[in-house]
């Protein structure tokens, strides 16, 4: 199916292996009664730098490079993925990575395991911040990069999951360059993408590509499953997004209405980073029945939703869905203890 515009990608540094593997979970497919394929983007590069935000990066830090950068700033939560994934990827591109991570209490920083220690073994300068101090996380980053920059260096701000106009071409590249004639070489089947929803960058760059490729007109919808927030705030994150999206790539001709953006809301649960019995036995279920690891803060609870919505309703998301494995493996070890306890 040819574009309907001629896409002119942003620069771009390809630290990613791609295409990533879209693979079949038969096994699953039998249990849920809906065919279920899993676009394996935890696969992103590899071991340690893996994960949703490596596609993001890729743009993100080639803006970072032509600038001259030697530092990269980013926050997160004490366990994020996407500070993990900058932290490494600046490391490998031999920038500077400084981290602003929130804790309960700064003075007490926790104790770095998963992906603190990684940040550790990039190198990462990290400051962390209160709960409270995270709602001025962006002037943070700011105030901290000023810093920097009366020392001599010369500092790029990443945001919070690398969720801007930028970042989001990652995404749109993934459904452009490989979704979309990934589906199309598939017998047509009306198609569910779904994916879990932290800070909208993803969901933004899939709704922008869904709607350049012309999935709605072929029976192919994208839905995000948020683990923080509720439905209004992600479709004014990601329709914010989109618009400056379509402002920043206007050949683009791009229109995102909210009804164009899909949250299947209903599945935080206990609260970010928080998991219910129900959603880490359903996490281990899907590895004993495919050998496929969720992480429990953003995979785990997508796959925890779409279980529950299939078993409500068969036809919730049509004849086939296409789970997108957003990574965040290093997550599932700070919750061994409440993993352990279902064993
Ligand atoms: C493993 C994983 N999946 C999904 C997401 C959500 O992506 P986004 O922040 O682009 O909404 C994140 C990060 O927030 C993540 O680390």
């Amino acid at each position: 199916m040819p574009l309907p515009v001629p896409l002119a990608y942003p620069d771009r540094i390809p630290i990613a292996r791609l295409p990533t593997p879209l693979e079949r979970l038969e096994r699953t497919s039998q249990r849920l009664g809906v065919e279920v394929l899993v676009k394996r983007d935890d696969l992103l590069t590899g071991a340690e730098l893996s994960g949703n935000k490596i596609r993001k990066l890729e743009f993100l830090l080639a803006e970072a490079r032509a600038r001259r950068a030697d530092t990269v700033i980013t926050c997160g939560g004490q366990q994020s993925n996407h500070a993990r994934a900058t932290a490494l990827a600046s490391a490998r591109l031999g920038m500077r990575p400084l981290l602003v991570l929130r804790t309960a209490d700064p003075a007490r920083p926790p104790p770095p395991t998963g992906n603190i220690l990684l940040d550790r073994v990039a190198g990462a300068d990290i400051r962390w911040i209160s709960m409270a101090d995270w709602a001025r996380r962006d002037e943070l980053m700011a105030e901290i990069a000023a810093e920097l920059t009366r020392a001599g260096r010369r500092p790029y701000v990443v945001p919070e999951g690398g969720s801007s106009a930028l970042g989001s071409w990652g995404y749109v590249r993934a459904v452009v360059e490989e979704l979309d004639p990934e589906l199309s070489a598939l017998p047509a089947r009306s198609t569910t993408l779904l994916y879990a929803c932290g800070s909208g960058g993803t969901g933004a760059g899939l709704v922008a590509g869904a709607a350049l490729c012309g999935w709605g007109e072929r029976g192919i919808r994208v839905a995000g499953v948020n683990v923080c927030d509720d439905r209004d705030y992600f479709v004014r994150a990601i329709g914010r997004i989109c618009r400056d999206f379509a402002a920043a790539a206007p050949a683009a001709g791009l229109a995102i209405r909210d009804q164009d953006i899909d949250i299947v809301d209903g599945y935080v649960g206990l609260g970010y980073a928080r998991s219910r019995p129900e959603e880490l036995a359903e996490l281990l279920a899907l590895g004993r029945a495919e050998g496929l690891v969720l992480d429990p803060v953003y995979t785990g609870k997508a796959f925890y939703a779409l279980v529950t919505e299939l078993a409500r309703d068969r036809d919730r998301f049509g004849e086939r869905v296409v789970f997108l494995h957003t990574g965040g493996l290093f997550g599932l070890f700070p919750a061994a203890e409440e993993i352990g306890a279902l064993l």
